[in-house]
């Protein structure tokens, strides 16, 4: 006889009230469908697709209290009652004391970068992120990498692989001085090395040094939930506490925050900016009003501020955030048991697939991972996105490509919309491009925008 305990499964902490219907479509559509949009998931039409992973960001369902929320919308010009629920909701679970809020995370990232950063300046932080890259660079400032090197290695099975290494930013600091380093830029779950996450002692390091020099840190707190629930499960010391608990003392270490509330806070829009400092605040008010709308809705309708408002909420919700990340766990576990290449530890918010390891006779230059996404679709219509090459875009002085090491393709997962035997079939398609990956051949880039190349570029097959 066993003393173990019987492992019991568990569910989403949620019913469906609703459906979508979607459209299943045939290998002859996907075929016109891919080809017509220049082999760009970005570019396919949402009715041509089946299971929707390009991104996690505005996807999620909402629940029926947000929906109710939604009815509540004080559309008022100025002063609407969901600014201030919406403002009581951000200083409740975050602790920040003013807010500004913005269409979505690139205005607040727009806000933050024109107000602090001069030109010249260099803005260290923890892997850049595509738009908050090129707002820095927009002001005139430079990105600095000062994430760990193990983030850079899909193998590596570190617990925090969103850590800043803090010899790599104190050189930066006593290289440049901190005169010219106008703020940290530290991300909680780092989207582009595969949703990994920060240590609350990490960031207490951070904080301590950047302090020391008068630097303050602004927090990407974009899938902060998501980064405390690592935290809770793999730090020591924080197996008791709450997920609302952690996820204060993260913001508690930093002075301010920009916002996608697209991603953990369960809206389909909106965002904001978050700040300490009375002044900035007073400075980033006044831009607000220039690009986004007036300081009490910035870009939002004042139901999106009451649904928002309800939202974080309930992403700070202990079953919620496990079931959301089992999800992702779940799918990437499925992937690992074939055999298939991706990023460990798998990440909170999607599958990271390593297109190096599926396509090595590709090299960088015929986008590996963006011919493997298109492969997927091809498949089975899930639509899945490009992280590698295609998404780094162009050195700012030489004009070539950056060839960043990890060259992935994202599976992203939308909060409360997909069930178990969804995450089955992306499992089974992935497996299936996996197997015949000897015959697929590489894309050539046909069309290349300006600025953040990735959404709009075509390719051919070559
Ligand atoms: N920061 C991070 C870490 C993000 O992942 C995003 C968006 C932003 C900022 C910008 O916010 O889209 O509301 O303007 N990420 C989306 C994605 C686009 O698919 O990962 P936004």
């Amino acid at each position: 006889m066993t003393t173990q305990k019987r492992r019991r499964s568990w569910a989403e902490p949620f019913k469906i009230k609703m459906v979508e219907l979607v459209h299943m479509t045939t290998k002859e559509e996907r075929e016109k469908a891919i080809q017509e949009a220049g082999f760009n998931t970005f570019l396919l039409k949402s009715k041509d697709v089946y299971i929707d992973l390009l991104t996690d960001s505005g996807t999620s369902a909402m629940s029926d209290r947000q929906w109710a929320g939604m009815m509540r919308g004080d559309e008022a010009y100025a002063g609407s009652e969901n600014f201030y629920h919406l403002e009581e909701a951000i200083r409740k679970y975050y602790g920040y004391k003013y807010i500004v809020p913005t269409h979505q995370g690139r205005g607040a990232e727009h806000i933050i970068s024109q107000i602090m950063i001069k030109s010249g300046d260099i803005i260290p932080g923890n892997m850049y992120f595509t738009t908050t890259k090129l707002h820095q660079e927009l002001a005139g400032g430079t990105f600095k990498d000062i994430i760990i090197d193990e983030a850079h290695d899909p193998d590596n099975e570190h617990p925090f692989k969103g850590n800043v290494d803090i010899e790599k930013l104190e050189k930066l600091i006593k290289d440049y001085g901190p005169d010219k380093i106008p703020y940290v830029s530290i991300a909680t779950a780092v989207n582009m090395a595969g949703g990994q996450p920060i240590s609350m002692q990490n960031l207490q390091e951070i904080r301590h040094l950047a302090h020391n020099y008068g630097i303050p840190i602004i927090h990407d707190m974009t899938r902060v939930a998501e980064n405390a629930y690592f935290i809770k499960t793999r730090e020591q010391g924080y197996q008791n506490k709450s997920i609302a608990a952690i996820i204060r003392e993260i913001c508690d270490l930093t002075d301010g925050a920009t916002m996608s509330a697209k991603k953990d806070a369960l809206v389909n829009i909106g965002g904001f900016l978050a700040l300490n400092d009375e002044k900035l605040f007073d400075k980033a008010r006044n831009m607000v009003v220039i690009y986004e709308g007036l300081h009490t809705y910035g870009g939002m309708a004042g139901r999106d501020m009451e649904a928002l408002a309800i939202g974080i909420s309930e992403s700070v919700d202990e079953d919620h955030i496990r079931a959301r990340v089992g999800q992702v766990q779940y799918l990437g576990n499925k992937l690992i048991d074939m055999g298939i290449p991706l990023v460990k530890p798998i990440g909170g918010h999607g599958v990271f697939l390593d297109a190096k390891k599926i396509l090595p006779h590709l090299s960088q230059d015929v986008f590996p991972a963006q011919t493997l996404a298109a492969e997927i679709y091809l498949d089975s219509g899930v639509r899945c996105m490009e992280r590698g090459v295609v998404s780094a875009g162009r050195n700012k002085e030489s004009g070539e490509h950056n060839y960043p090491k990890l060259e992935l393709v994202r599976v992203t997962i939308p909060r409360r919309v997909y069930t178990q035997a969804h995450m089955d079939v992306v499992s089974e398609s992935i497996e299936e491009v996996y197997l015949k990956r000897n015959s697929i051949k590489g894309l050539a880039m046909v069309y290349e925008p300006e600025y953040l190349r990735f959404f709009q570029a075509r390719f051919d097959r070559i």
